[in-house]
């Protein structure tokens, strides 16, 4: 279908295509039609993104963006209204990826979507200025692996991250280590931690970790970076960090890294 075609679709068959890619997660608005008006969290995620819209740059002009987890494609799309001269979404289900296309279609906008899993990122080859890596994490298996991937192989400056959270919301500061026998910091609320799901959570079995806020902000130090704004309580805006300097820790990353052939 010609971009023009969908832009000129009415409105009862642009609902006929919508209801045709079965269930949608975000709601968008195509040619006037909202693809998932019902949504348990309202009008998402354009409600979550109103809330720190303001902490990216508002002109990506000349950017290049990689959509982790694109979903439908709100926030590819949102990047390429500020300008973005090249967006990439990948996501693994290709369901998704259908509506993504069909919005892009709809919006008369020139991005990719490709089917891809975050462990897969090393396979694009390139890095890119803003990675947005939003409410992915908790459905890994494996999250700090795909943070590790991500900041090792497509993070050239700035990530947008988004979790789940529970737990509480204060975030200790953590000593740089402590004696084998002080234990009394594992009993506190606010020492980094994550909730592992066995079965399911919120009726699904793909939540796998939620951490709690300080666990999500000391994972994100550990794989490499630098958060620069935290403008609401699930979403970080990061900067990519210089490699650490010659410490112990560092090379325990490193070498744990390399076991993984992250690095
Ligand atoms: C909760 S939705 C979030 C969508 C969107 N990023 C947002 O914030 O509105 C999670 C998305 O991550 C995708 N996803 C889950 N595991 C993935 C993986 N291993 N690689 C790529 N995408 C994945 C799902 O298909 C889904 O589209």
């Amino acid at each position: 279908m010609s971009v023009e075609t969908a832009a000129a679709l009415s409105a009862t068959e642009t609902q006929r295509r919508i209801d045709d890619f079965g269930a949608w997660f975000q709601n968008l608005n195509l040619n006037g039609v909202q693809t998932a008006p019902n949504h348990f969290l309202g009008d998402y995620p354009a409600v979550k993104f109103a809330g720190f819209a303001h902490a990216l740059p508002e002109d990506l002009t000349g950017k290049s963006v990689l959509d982790i987890g694109c979903n439908a494609g709100f926030y590819s799309l949102e990047m390429k209204r500020r300008g973005a001269e090249r967006v990439l979404g990948v996501d693994f289900d290709e369901r998704y990826l259908a509506q993504a296309r069909f919005a892009a279609e709809v919006r008369g906008v020139d991005i990719e979507f490709r089917q891809l899993s975050v462990y897969d990122v090393g396979t694009l080859g390139e890095k890119f200025d803003l990675v947005i890596f939003m409410g992915v994490l908790y459905h890994l298996r494996h999250p700090l692996l795909a943070l590790d991937l991500v900041r090792e192989h497509v993070a050239k400056d700035l990530m947008l991250f988004q979790s789940m959270q529970r737990g509480s919301t204060d975030a200790m500061k953590v000593e740089t280590d402590y004696d084998f026998w002080q234990t009394e910091m594992f009993s506190r609320p606010d020492f980094p931690m994550m909730y592992f799901i066995e079965h399911k959570y919120a009726g699904d079995p793909t939540n796998w970790w939620i951490p709690n806020r300080a666990c999500t902000e000391a994972m994100l130090r550990s794989a490499g970076f630098e958060i620069i704004a935290h403008p609401e309580d699930e979403v970080f805006v990061c900067r990519v960090k210089d490699t650490d300097a010659d410490t112990d820790v560092a090379r325990a990353t490193k070498q744990a890294k390399e076991s993984l052939q992250v690095a």
